[in-house]
């Protein structure tokens, strides 16, 4: 196992996850009652951008830092403003230096009732995580596998909130383990908020997923799609997605809206592709 999302931290594919999972919470706490996140693959929680790994790609520029240099209209402006807020309370000195993962982005939406289960099994990376998050009682952090934790953690006793799968797509059979593991938690915790982040590299096995998922009949499911190249090659990540079971009723508008507007910043050849769309709309 070597990935190390530092790497890739504040990219496009971290834009579009992260601001899908704060529009999730920012809806989820319009009501009092308590939420848990479980984060099945949850990285460090805090990247320095300056550090030698992000600087060695700079792949944060055409993303967070595309984005936060922009102007952007008022409407959008208000929606991306839960995950702008997080990156500001990454950075307490202002700028832009240091990029929330997915841990962070939700504890900085979290009041005092919510709960976040965080799992990473990559001793380095949960060890920056457990110290991202230290001090915070309404986080845990896990070495349990994250696969193992969505059977084991699926439903929790809340029964409000999200389950974000984020693997590193390292391994083959991953895309599989993904619909397998959305299925399962979907006939466990009908009524979750369920997000899963693909890459689109392979458009054949994104197909068979997206199929896959299809096929199982899970009503309420969208999908956001991002391409940042007009083609796509096998071995270049040409854009990514988002699988959200029972997704907030605004979600979908709310990301074509922010997509549309995005697309042009993240985008390699300045115009990029949205897709937002129902693979099974509501029964
Ligand atoms: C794509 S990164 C996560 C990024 C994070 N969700 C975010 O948005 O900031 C995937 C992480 O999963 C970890 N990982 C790999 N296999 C795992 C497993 N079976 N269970 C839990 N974590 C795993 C890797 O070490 C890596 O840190």
């Amino acid at each position: 196992m070597n990935y190390r999302h530092a790497f890739h931290a504040g990219n496009f594919a971290d834009v579009l996850k992260h601001v899908v999972l704060a529009r999730i919470l920012a809806y989820l706490g319009r009501k009092d009652g308590a939420w848990r996140v479980i984060d099945t693959h949850a990285g460090a929680g805090l990247y320095d951008l300056a550090g030698e790994e992000a600087e060695r790609t700079g792949e944060w520029r055409q993303g967070v830092g595309a984005v936060f240099e922009a102007t952007l209209a008022p409407e959008v402006e208000t929606l991306l403003a839960p995950w702008k807020a997080s990156v500001a309370a990454a950075n307490p000195q202002g700028g832009l230096r240091h990029y929330p993962g997915s841990p962070l982005v939700a504890l900085s939406l979290a009041r005092p009732q919510d709960r976040l289960l965080f799992c990473e099994t990559e001793p380095g990376i949960r060890a920056a995580l457990a110290e991202a998050v230290k001090g915070d009682a309404r986080a845990k952090v896990l070495a349990t596998d994250g696969w193992q934790a969505l059977s084991a953690y699926v439903p929790p006793k809340e029964r409000r909130g999200v389950v974000l799968v984020d693997p590193p797509f390292e391994q083959p059979g991953e895309f599989q383990r993904l619909a397998d593991g959305l299925i399962s938690a979907h006939a466990r915790w009908q009524g979750g908020v369920l997000c899963a982040w693909y890459p689109i590299k392979d458009i054949r096995a994104v197909d068979a997923f997206r199929r896959e998922i299809t096929r199982a009949g899970i009503p309420k499911t969208l999908r956001v799609e991002l391409d940042i190249y007009a083609t796509r090659q096998p071995d270049r990540l040409s854009g990514c997605g988002m699988v959200v079971v029972n997704p907030p009723f605004t979600l979908a508008d709310e990301m074509r809206t922010v997509l549309t507007a995005l697309a042009p910043l993240l985008a390699a050849d300045g115009k990029g592709r949205v897709r937002v769309g129902w693979l099974m709309p509501e029964r």
